[in-house]
């Protein structure tokens, strides 16, 4: 183990994390149905420098967000300690927070520690960039401290920095993040991990409407007190789909997970998560031959997915897309984690 000592004056770390998008399941996954996503690969870089310290802290720099915070000691503790929606709340509170957490779990104290994080992702789209950033920073830390990764742990530390942004998430993006390839996920079990083999032409769309995750998450579950039954319906039709679209991957049958994006599509608008501008690039994508389209995420903005016959297709829709004025691109799929670099 790589143990900070008066003999070492400073030691970095570095770790790479991907972005995900989630195929089938969102929303009802927080109710506890499954949900299946898979690692996309624009990625999150954290770099980490730490030295031994008498006035202990951490500097976390957003470049992207043009964001520089400094944490002391006991800014940490604070937040550490559960109390960090405090009135002096930054959106880097999660980095900080799964510094703290890394520090404590490897009994490490006394030094100050400067993060840098970059990322490829969109903010606030449904991609998992906040996930991916916390994903890569953990990774970042642990790789200064232990010299290694190992991404379950990494995951399990994630996802207190993930509830710390979105209040009650499920813990699928800081899982698929973590491991990377495809993840057939239920809140609370053992996620099932599947290696990446037959190639998934997506195009994404992104309507670059701002949403938050947690308001949205919160709006569906006040619709399922207010109409348990006729909500409990969807979620079940929701389960139903994830099993047919697990079953379509497996097969690589891309008619008939086309068809399943399009139902659970329907499914998310009856929930009230979609948005006009998401149907309208859900309709492009169909008329442009698209086998499914869906929102992906949280919706009320954020991205569209789109399912291709294959990457010459999927490059067909993007131009659709461009042209009614989306920021669409074709996604590459990764079934690299977190890992260091
Ligand atoms: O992180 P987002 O905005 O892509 O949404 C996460 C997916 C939800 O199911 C809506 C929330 C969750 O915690 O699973």
């Amino acid at each position: 183990m790589k143990m900070l000592d008066s003999n070492s004056l400073s030691i970095s770390g570095c770790a790479t994390a991907p972005a995900k998008v989630i195929l089938f399941g969102e929303h009802s996954v927080v109710h506890g149905t499954p949900a299946i996503a898979v690692a996309l690969n624009l990625r999150s870089h954290a770099r980490v420098q730490i030295q031994k310290s008498d006035a202990p802290r951490l500097t976390v720099k957003s470049p992207a967000m043009k964001l520089e915070v400094s944490f002391s000691s006991k800014q940490l503790d604070t937040l550490g300690q559960g109390s960090g929606s405090n009135n002096d709340s930054t959106p880097l509170d999660p980095i900080a927070l799964g510094f703290y957490n890394v520090s404590h779990l490897l009994q490490m104290d006394g030094f100050e520690a400067s993060l840098t994080i970059d990322s490829e992702i969109p903010i606030g789209a449904g991609l998992g960039s906040s996930a991916s950033v916390a994903t890569s920073s953990v990774g970042a830390f642990l790789a200064a401290f232990k010299g290694e990764i190992d991404s379950l742990q990494v995951r399990e530390i994630a996802f207190r920095s993930e509830e710390l942004t979105h209040g009650k998430p499920s813990g699928i993006d800081n899982t698929v993040i973590a491991l990377g390839g495809l993840v057939y996920f239920i809140r609370g079990q053992k996620p099932r991990r599947k290696t990446l083999s037959a190639e998934i032409p997506l195009v994404i769309a992104n309507t670059k409407i701002p949403r938050s995750t947690a308001t949205l998450v919160s709006n569906v579950a006040s619709l399922f007190e207010r109409k348990p039954r006729a909500v409990q319906n969807l979620f079940d039709s929701i389960s139903d789909i994830v099993e047919q679209g697990l079953q379509a991957l497996l097969k690589s049958d891309l008619e008939d997970l086309g068809e399943l994006m399009n139902i659970n599509h329907g499914i998310l608008h009856a929930l009230g998560v979609s948005h006009p501008l998401l149907d309208r690039y859900v309709w492009v994508a169909r008329e442009s031959g698209a086998l499914g389209a869906k929102l992906t995420g949280a919706g009320g903005g954020g991205c569209m997915i789109a399912l291709a016959k294959d990457t010459h297709h999927a490059n067909e829709i993007k131009q659709e897309l461009i042209k009614a004025g989306a920021d669409a691109f074709t996604s590459v799929l990764t079934n690299k984690g977190v890992e260091k670099c």
